[in-house]
């Protein structure tokens, strides 16, 4: 089964469906265009992981027949995409930041005399992360103090609806500290058993959307923080520098942006001051 082009080919050319050299090249093209994701060729392997529960599902053999599927029935071309874009997140990821948030920000914001405060964790995967602001805020009564918003975007729709629901396997208690849980999480009792729910007083400050960050931003004011961790990893330096500058635009004076921890800011240094570990703030 399968063209063998290459020794990484001939490993595949094993394997259970066909993706040829061609198949590679015109994935990485269509995610890079579509996504802003690029795709080396030591992530082959993968790929052919992910797209195999495609084909799997729909009883194809080649990847070729799952091409013209795509290309003609956009329903298709959303699980494609969904397949392969990378979710992982966790509640508190990189707590170095809501530190910084309920320690700093929050303090100059009420210094400030602010009103409204609007945040936007783009790239939210399942929620985890704009969760965990919201619980953040909470514990700061930032609800009673501010008029607060907080907008989560994916491009996945998949993650998008489970981020909606709120509900997680109750491993995840793992990583939220113990001040967080109990005002901002339920244990599931019923059918719901060995589950955690966010509180739904918390849900309701969450706007969810599905906004491809490669796309026009609608959005109506500006932001005092905007995070985008662990998104921008995967996309080429080209993609990454316009976004950056995009944020920037995006944010108010003074507004902080949040990285993930092998990120940065490259090229736009000119533009933002870094606090450290990966805090920028607007120049
Ligand atoms: C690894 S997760 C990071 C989640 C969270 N920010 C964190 O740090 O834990 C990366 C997320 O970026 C999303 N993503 C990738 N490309 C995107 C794009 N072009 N527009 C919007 N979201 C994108 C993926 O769907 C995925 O859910």
């Amino acid at each position: 089964m399968g063209r063998v082009l290459s020794r990484d080919d001939e490993a595949v050319s094993d394997r259970e469906f066909e993706l040829t050299d061609q198949d590679f090249r015109f994935i990485q093209w269509f995610m890079h265009k579509h996504a802003g994701i690029y795709f080396s060729d030591r992530k082959r392997t993968m790929v052919y992981g992910r797209i195999s529960r495609q084909l799997r599902r729909l009883g194809l053999n080649r990847f070729t027949d799952y091409k013209q599927l795509i290309e003609q029935d956009s329903e298709e071309r959303v699980g494609f995409i969904n397949s392969l874009t990378t979710n992982k997140t966790q509640f508190f990821r990189e707590y170095h930041h809501f530190e910084f948030l309920e320690n700093v920000m929050f303090k100059e914001w009420e210094k400030q005399g602010l009103k409204n405060i609007n945040v936007w964790s783009a790239g939210c995967s399942t929620g985890e992360e704009p969760y965990s602001f919201a619980s953040s805020l909470f514990v700061k009564k930032a609800f009673d103090l501010f008029q607060v918003q907080i907008h989560a975007t994916d491009l996945d729709t998949k993650v998008l609806s489970h981020a909606k629901q709120g509900i997680y396997s109750d491993e995840a208690i793992a990583s939220i500290p113990v001040k967080y849980l109990q005002p901002c999480f339920f244990k599931g009792k019923g059918a719901q058993q060995g589950k955690i729910k966010v509180a739904k007083g918390l849900q309701n400050y969450i706007n969810f959307q599905q906004l491809n960050l490669l796309d026009e931003w609608k959005w109506k004011e500006p932001f005092d923080l905007i995070s985008c961790r662990n998104v921008m990893i995967y996309f080429d330096k080209q993609t990454q520098e316009k976004l950056i500058s995009r944020f920037y635009q995006q944010l108010k004076p003074h507004g902080i942006l949040f990285l993930g921890h092998s990120e940065s800011v490259g090229s736009c240094s000119d533009l933002f001051r870094h606090l450290g570990k990966t805090i920028y703030l607007k120049q």
